[in-house]
């Protein structure tokens, strides 16, 4: 099948959650799938149902989620990952009972160096095992997808005899993973064209593309790919994934259409989602964009150079080969001051996609009017910082009530906290630190009475100017020393004027976020009752 449409296959919730520290809980899943949907992926890989309960689970909230809330439109494709076992085939096609449009996808190692090492099959075995689960899948589901795990790394022959079975079988869409990133881009073309030039029937499937980016190539992989005739990409936003990530779905996407004069090509992505969509994925994950990253980082239109400032005053083309605005970047707009009501405050956020109704609306009006009495002019990607960190952050069991600094060049910094614990009751403590930020933390860490470590901190301006809102993020492990600590990280996020106040707000959510994942009782809270 060749058209001139190119497929986006998300897998953001799937591939990109097996990023290290990149898990999501269920609600933060939705949150991105409605923001995909948003976006127009034609395809959701929700997760690998067989993997735990949890991902089950997750899979079936995203289809019905998504399915339901489609209104007239044609939803997603909502997929799931599916081992080339029974099981695995089965769990997926349970999870996938609320969606509209289910896809399986099935998927088994084809190298050598897998069949040898992980699997210890043959060509035969391997050849069978593809060929009765691609089989299975189809009594299950209309719309099974087949990969080749490894594929850029198989004997071309016994990929195209794997391939070949898969389609007799019943596969629809035959995707080709370049599993640890090692193809070079005109080698993957050549595997592409090769595959649509041997396999009977792969003119009646779609072929797919799905590259990791361990030498930096994941999406110029994927390019080639699609100039050699895949019609259907995988990718995921910011380029998330196992180890290096896979290709980034906003390049590939913005390299079909600043380079259509080359491809020919469209895609259904509504582009000007694709900022906010990174900056959603970012939040959830944790998973900070790096400034110069190409389409979505915040450099990624900032012009330095002088020479460079003059040329896009006199020519915005001079320097810039797609507009901010396409992509969503454009100059953050001033919407709201401090005599705006809760409904123009609602429409706004409705209009950046944030339905907020009853107690969410009044908790965001509380910040948007707190900010907006000092002084701020109160910009879309303020409002976008608020939203998310104040509504989508984790409300218990610990808030901070308050947090006072003493600091001076002559004596070392001093923070006292007041906190309202699980029981209702507050707690004062106080610490000194090295700096400010690590009195805070100290101050903190002894009113919830728990031993934690902080892996990661980071701090950013939201808008220009002096008095630009901070935003925060942490990133803490359970720091006890027992089998009982928690084995992932956990994070958390905050936006204020005030850097301190953030960034001691972002590090109660993320231990916030630590205890309410801790099974039942499993972590003691001791601490004193001050008042
Ligand atoms: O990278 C890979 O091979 C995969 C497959 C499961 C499609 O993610
Ligand atoms: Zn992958």
């Amino acid at each position: 099948m060749h058209s001139d449409y190119v497929h986006i296959f998300d897998t953001t919730l799937r591939d990109g959650e097996q990023s290290p520290g990149a898990s999501m809980t269920t609600p933060e899943k939705l949150r991105v799938a409605r923001a995909l949907a948003r976006l127009g992926v034609d395809v959701i890989e929700a997760g690998f149902p067989a993997a735990s309960p949890d991902d089950k689970n997750a899979v079936s909230e995203v289809a019905r989620t998504v399915s339901d809330e489609s209104g007239d439109g044609e939803p997603p494709v909502i997929a799931g990952l599916a081992r080339a076992t029974r099981g695995d085939i089965d769990a997926c096609a349970e999870a996938l009972e609320p969606a509209t449009r289910p896809r399986i996808h099935v998927f088994i190692a084809t190298s050598p160096i897998h069949r040898e090492h992980k699997l210890r099959l043959s060509r035969e075995d391997v050849l069978a095992r593809a060929r009765e689960a691609v089989a299975y899948a189809r009594e299950r589901a209309d719309d099974v997808e087949f990969s080749p795990e490894d594929a850029g790394r198989t004997e071309p022959e016994f990929l195209y005899e794997v391939i070949e079975a898969a389609i007799e079988a019943g596969a629809g869409v035959i995707n080709i993973p370049d599993t640890v990133g090692y193809t070079l881009p005109d080698e993957f073309g050549g595997i592409i064209a090769n595959i649509r030039k041997e396999v009977s029937g792969a003119d009646q499937s779609i072929i797919s593309v799905h590259c990791h980016d361990d030498l930096g190539l994941a999406v110029a992989n994927t390019l080639a790919g699609i100039r050699a005739g895949a019609r259907q990409a995988e990718v995921t936003i910011n380029g998330i994934g196992e180890r290096a990530g896979n290709a980034s779905l906003e390049e590939v996407v913005m390299a079909l259409r600043a380079r259509n004069d080359q491809f020919h090509l469209a895609t259904g992505i509504e582009t000007t989602e694709l900022v906010p969509t990174s900056r959603l994925v970012s939040q959830v994950t944790g998973m900070s964009v790096q400034p110069n990253k190409a389409i979505v980082g915040r450099n990624a239109f900032a012009h330095e150079a002088g020479i460079h400032q003059d040329g896009i005053l006199k020519h915005q083309e001079t320097y810039e080969i797609i507009s901010p605005d396409s992509v969503g970047a454009g100059s953050s707009k001033l919407v709201l001051g401090k005599h705006s009501g809760r409904h123009a405050l609602r429409s706004r956020l409705t209009q950046l996609g944030h339905e907020l109704d009853g107690e969410e609306l009044d908790r965001a009006f509380a910040r948007f009017k707190d900010l907006a009495d000092r002084a701020k002019a109160v910009t879309d990607r303020d409002l976008l910082a608020l939203i998310d960190t104040e509504i989508y952050e984790p409300e218990g069991p610990f808030t901070l009530d308050n947090l006072h600094i003493v600091s001076s060049t002559s004596s070392p910094p001093t923070a006292t906290v007041t906190m309202t614990g699980p029981d209702g009751k507050r707690r004062v403590e106080a610490a000194v630190g090295s700096g400010p930020l690590e009195a805070a933390f100290r101050a903190i860490e002894a009113a919830v009475g728990h031993r934690c470590e902080v892996t990661r901190f980071q701090l950013e301006a939201v808008t220009e100017g002096r008095d630009a809102l901070g935003e925060a993020s942490v990133r803490v492990r359970d720091g006890r020393d027992s089998e009982a600590a928690l084995p992932r990280d956990f994070h958390g996020h905050s936006a204020d004027p005030d850097v301190l106040v953030a960034s001691a707000r972002a590090y109660v959510a993320a231990i916030n976020r630590m205890l309410q994942s801790a099974p039942e009782g499993d972590i003691p809270v001791s601490m004193e009752t001050a008042s």
